[in-house]
């Protein structure tokens, strides 16, 4: 089965190319990182509108890439929500519109659905992304932790299948990424923050500053609110502190936390598998940290290569593969929906 998969709930115009649910073939991501950056953040607006500017060329390249044309397509599957709703637009109705005239099999997927299911791609061929040591040798199998953590999502689910997700901790403010993005600019360091925090991390000290950890030991909720007003503070005080230090000790407090509640959600379900996703799973202090704690516990981790963690069409693909299995055909009048839980 050949699934084109297309994404534009956010900034990232993307689609791609998977075969059977896990061999991606292409994966093409146009990243509008240059646009938004002057403006410390995603302007909505000028996401939708680049959107439609891009939409087609990416299409086209990731079947190119792929060595297909849309006669080979078993097919599309479309982000539907949760996102920017413009954004959703764009790709809600592009796919609507290619499989009208194609007459080729739709399906819509949720964005938290598609990083869930990024963890059975077959990590992509392309270079020094980190994630082939911490990718398990094993096939993924259910039930299992999914820790999804972006710019607009932290949260804990359990996977026991297809369709079957249940929610175990969510943040009750910023997302992790959200935090990084917050501190970035505070630290005059541009959006998105998370790889430059990362670069920066890698020659500071991760104990110059003791940041607070919101444990919330009541459950599995994250908070990270406090976390960035703390970094505020800091910064607005005389302190001997360099920036990389700043950044090292602010990306410890985010992966204590991270890593913390994941073993917790590990011990409370019985459950010894892992997946993490999303852009701040691209991390690699996080990655090495998950990955340490992983061979401790005798968990089997599953972390996508970095280009797999951040936003792609080629996870909706993979987990539209199960969608067109269970016969779950989306219906030409479907429309996107800004705010779309998992659970
Ligand atoms: O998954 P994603 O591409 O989009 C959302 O669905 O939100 O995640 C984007 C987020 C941004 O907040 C960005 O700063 C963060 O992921 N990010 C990182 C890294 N790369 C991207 N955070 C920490 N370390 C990274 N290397
Ligand atoms: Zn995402």
């Amino acid at each position: 089965m050949v699934i084109l998969g297309i994404d534009t709930s956010c900034d990232d115009t993307s689609a791609s190319v998977v075969e059977e649910g896990v061999t991606v073939r292409s994966n093409i991501v146009s990243s509008q990182e240059i646009i938004h950056r002057r403006f410390g953040g995603i302007v909505p607006e000028l996401a939708s509108r680049r959107h439609v500017e891009m939409i087609w060329s990416v299409v086209d390249e990731a079947l190119r890439s792929a060595h297909i044309t849309l006669e080979d397509l078993s097919a599309v599957a479309v982000c539907h929500g949760p996102g920017l709703i413009g954004s959703l637009l764009v790709g809600c109705s592009f796919a609507k519109a290619l499989c009208f005239s194609k007459g080729i099999p739709l399906v819509s997927v949720n964005h938290l659905e598609g990083h869930v299911f990024s963890s059975f791609l077959k990590n992509f061929p392309e270079g020094t992304c980190g994630g082939d040591e911490v990718s398990p040798i094993r096939a993924l199998e259910f039930p299992f932790i999914s820790l999804i953590v972006s710019g607009g999502h932290t949260s804990l689910y359990r996977i026991d299948g297809f369709g079957k997700y249940r929610e175990l901790g969510r943040t009750k403010d910023d997302a992790a990424g959200e935090a990084y993005d917050k501190v970035s600019k505070l630290l005059g360091l541009g959006y998105p923050g998370g790889p430059v925090i990362d670069r920066l991390a890698c020659s500071g000290n991760p104990n110059a500053v003791v940041f607070p950890r919101a444990y919330l030991p009541e459950g599995l909720d994250f908070s990270f609110s406090g976390l960035k007003t703390a970094v505020m503070n800091h910064l607005k005080e005389p302190h001997p502190h360099g920036i990389n230090d700043i950044a090292a000790s602010f990306q410890q407090a985010v992966i204590d936390v991270l890593v913390r509640k994941t073993e917790w959600a590990v011990t409370r379900e019985g459950i010894h598998r892992v997946t993490v996703s999303g852009g701040v799973g691209a991390n690699s202090a996080l990655r090495k940290e998950l990955a340490l704690v992983a061979k401790e516990k005798g968990v089997q981790l599953s972390i996508p290569a970095a280009s797999l963690c951040t936003d792609n069409a080629a996870m909706i693909a993979a987990a539209g593969y199960h969608h067109v299995k269970a016969h779950k055909l989306a219906p030409m009048d479907m429309n996107p929906v800004a705010y779309l839980p998992l659970s």
